[in-house]
């Protein structure tokens, strides 16, 4: 069964520039980004957890290599790669060799993802070894090939994420003309991590060289890096015309960040999961919120992989990123550090919640 959503009631979309997402079915252009370590299927229903009902935008799975894939057990990678007839999820491949290719997503598609992503971006040494990642970015005619691969196995839309850069320069040219040959080998959209390699994940994203691909390509142009807050994502799509905004790390800090963004678009439907009518808005209501989000991602996390020390260390690694848009979130996270189990940091967050409550700002430190 596919599932198709009905469309988010959102009447306040008009404030945005028409998106080309929408030639896809896709009519929410806010989407969760692939984040190792991150975006497993627990953290995918805890943002779930956080939507109104009607809103099904697109999550994307971690990576995943397709070298591992077809030997693989997707109900125990560990954890199962999904939930019960989960959709509008998005697993997110790297590799570059057709036959793991094809049988990666002939391996999945029984899942029913909504499309899958090709990974040209992560700078990680291990995953250069195998000419994947970020050195597919260096190559265009080897990229090229892995977009018309994937295409020629994949009857549901292929995206490819990508960097501005390798190294440290910008070459707006050279990612003007790689951008468009993704587009004629058959890339269905593509998204822009508005960094260089060298960047990794810290400083500022140039948003501008997002809009500017978007000018010139005729597909849809998601932006990605910096986004803070649900302002950062509106604005993106605002000022530099692109067709959707990825969230990444600042969904660790707010899950909530799309149920912000519906509400301003909107949408006056509440998440199940919550009896408040509205998103928490002010620095102390996200503040206290983001406590009960660890909470509930430790249940999940407990649900999906057990009380292990695997969901222990997903736990720290959520609240590591997270907690840096809190105002004492760094001590927060070195004491979350010492747990041994689950129930320790569940009794912990309990505890430091009622004693230490604390704002979170709109843009973290880092
Ligand atoms: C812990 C972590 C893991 C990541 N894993 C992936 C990944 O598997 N695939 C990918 O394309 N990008 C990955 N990224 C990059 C993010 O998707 C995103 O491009 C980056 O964090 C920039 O967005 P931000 O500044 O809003 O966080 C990862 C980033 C982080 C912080």
């Amino acid at each position: 069964m596919t599932h198709s959503p009905r469309p988010p009631d959102l009447p306040h979309l008009n404030l945005l520039p028409p998106s080309r997402l929408k030639s896809l079915g896709v009519t929410f252009p806010f989407l969760v980004a692939p984040m190792v370590g991150i975006s497993h299927v627990a953290f995918r229903e805890l943002i779930r957890s956080y939507l109104p009902d009607s809103l099904h935008p697109l999550l994307f799975t971690e990576m995943l290599s397709t070298l591992r894939l077809p030997t693989e057990s997707l109900e125990n990678l560990p954890g199962p790669l999904t939930s019960v007839g989960e959709s509008c999820f998005v697993p997110q491949l790297l590799g570059n060799d057709e036959t793991h290719i094809a049988e990666s997503i002939e391996k999945i598609l029984p899942l029913h993802p909504w499309g899958f992503d090709i990974n040209m971006g992560c700078p990680a040494s291990h995953q250069l070894q195998h000419n994947w990642g970020v050195r597919l970015l260096g190559d265009m005619d080897y990229a090229g090939q892995v977009v018309a691969m994937t295409k020629k196995h994949s009857p549901r839309p292929v995206s490819v994420k990508l960097r501005a850069a390798t190294g440290n320069t910008i070459d707006l040219n050279y990612l003007l003309e790689f951008t468009k040959r993704m587009e004629d080998s058959g890339a269905d959209w593509i998204t822009l991590h508005c960094r260089t390699q060298n960047q990794g994940h810290h400083g500022y994203a140039h948003w501008e060289w997002v809009g500017e691909v978007a000018r010139a390509r005729n597909i849809p142009i998601v932006g990605n890096g910096d986004i803070h807050n649900w302002e950062d994502a509106m604005t993106l799509l605002k000022t530099y015309h692109v067709d959707g905004a990825m969230i990444a790390r600042a969904a660790t800090a707010r899950p909530w960040i799309l149920w912000q963004i519906a509400f301003q678009l909107g949408c006056r439907e509440k998440p199940k999961a919550k009896w408040e009518t509205e998103p928490p808005w002010t620095p102390d209501e996200e503040g206290k919120e983001y406590f009960l989000a660890v909470l509930r991602f430790s249940c999940l996390l407990e649900k999906y992989f057990g009380d292990s020390d695997f969901a222990l260390k997903k736990l720290q690694f959520f609240i590591a990123q997270g907690s840096r848009w809190l105002l004492f979130g760094h001590s927060f996270f070195h004491a979350v550090r010492k747990c041994k189990t689950l129930i320790e940091v569940r009794d912990f967050v309990n505890d430091y919640a009622n004693k230490y409550p604390q704002p979170m700002a709109q843009r973290s430190r880092t």
